[in-house]
C-alpha cells in the first residue's frame, strides 16, 4: 500500500465521519428533541380525597377485620376529635351533639333530651359497626342535612379504631364480628405471617409496656436489667413525675 493509496482510505474514512456529523446536525434540525425539564414520568395524582383512588388501589379490608385489629387506645385518641361535640361518659351530658354512651347499636336519634336534626330523626336506623363506620366516613354524605358538621373520617382503620373505643363506652360492649376471609394474596399472606411473628413477640411486649406502666416498682426488683437498658435510669432520677 503506497501512501497516495493509505491517503484515499483515511480520506474514506474522515468522509464518512464527517457525513455522519452533517447528518446528525440536520436531523436535529428537523426532529427536535426536547429534554425534559424533569427526569422521569409525572405521575398525576390526588392527594386528598384519595379514598375513591385508594380503594381501587389498595385491597379493601373488610371492617370485620379491621375492627379485630383496632385498638381502642388509639381510637380515644382520634376521638379527641368529637369530644367538642360529644361527651362519651355513662350519663354524661349532651353537647354540641348527643351524648355517645353505648351508641354501638343504639337507635339512631334516640337519646333522651338531644335535639336531633330532621334529618337524623327520618334516618331510623340503628348504630351497628357498620352504620356507624359509613356515617363516620363522611356524616353529611351518609344523613344529608344532619347538624353534625364533622368532616369525616377518611381512613378505614381510623375508623375502625374509633368504633372499637366506642363500644368500649358500654355497660356491654357489643361482641365484635369474626373476621372474614379475604382472598389470601401475597400481600395478605404476608400479613398474616406478620402477625404471627408479632403475635410472639407479644410476650416480651406486654413485659415492656408493663415496665413503662410501674417503672418504680419494677426497677427495684430488677436491677439486672437496669445495666443493659440504661433509659430507666433517667426515671430514676425524676421519680416525682410517676
Ligand atoms: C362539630 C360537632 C361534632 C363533632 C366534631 C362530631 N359530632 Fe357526632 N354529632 C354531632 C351532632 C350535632 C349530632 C346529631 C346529628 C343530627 O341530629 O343530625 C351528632 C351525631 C352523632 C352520632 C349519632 C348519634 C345518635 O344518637 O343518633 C354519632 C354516632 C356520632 N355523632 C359520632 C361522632 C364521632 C365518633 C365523632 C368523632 C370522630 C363525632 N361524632 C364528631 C356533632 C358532632
Amino acid at each position: 500500500m503506497d501512501s497516495f493509496e493509505l491517503n484515499k482510505v483515511m480520506g474514506a474514512i474522515l468522509g464518512t465521519l464527517l457525513f455522519t456529523l452533517a447528518l446528525n446536525i440536520v436531523s436535529g434540525g428537523i426532529f427536535a428533541s426536547h429534554s425534559p425539564h424533569k427526569a422521569g414520568y409525572e405521575i398525576e395524582a390526588k392527594d386528598d380525597k384519595g379514598g375513591q383512588k385508594q380503594a381501587a388501589v389498595e385491597p379493601q379490608i373488610p371492617l370485620e377485620n379491621l375492627l379485630n385489629e383496632a385498638n381502642p387506645e388509639k381510637g380515644a385518641s382520634i376521638a379527641r376529635q368529637c369530644v367538642a361535640c360529644h361527651d362519651f361518659t355513662k350519663g354524661g351530658p349532651n353537647k354540641v351533639g348527643p351524648n355517645l354512651y353505648g351508641v354501638v347499636n343504639r337507635d339512631s336519634a334516640s337519646h333522651e333530651g338531644f335535639n336531633y336534626s330532621n334529618a337524623m330523626k327520618a334516618k331510623k336506623a340503628k348504630w351497628t359497626f357498620e352504620a356507624i363506620d359509613k356515617f363516620l366516613e363522611n356524616p353529611g354524605k351518609v344523613v344529608p342535612g344532619t347538624s353534625m358538621t364533622f368532616l369525616g373520617l377518611r381512613k378505614a382503620t381510623d375508623r375502625a379504631a374509633v368504633i372499637a373505643y366506642l363500644n368500649k363506652q358500654a355497660d356491654a360492649p357489643a361482641p365484635l364480628p369474626k373476621p372474614v376471609a379475604v382472598n389470601a394474596t401475597p400481600d395478605a399472606q404476608k400479613k398474616d405471617g406478620d402477625k404471627k411473628d408479632a403475635e410472639k413477640k407479644d410476650a416480651p411486649k406486654q413485659k415492656d409496656a408493663e415496665k413503662k406502666d410501674a417503672p418504680a416498682a419494677e426497677k427495684k426488683e430488677m436491677p439486672a436489667e437496669k445495666k443493659d437498658a440504661p433509659a430507666p435510669a433517667e426515671k430514676k432520677d425524676a421519680p416525682a413525675k410517676q
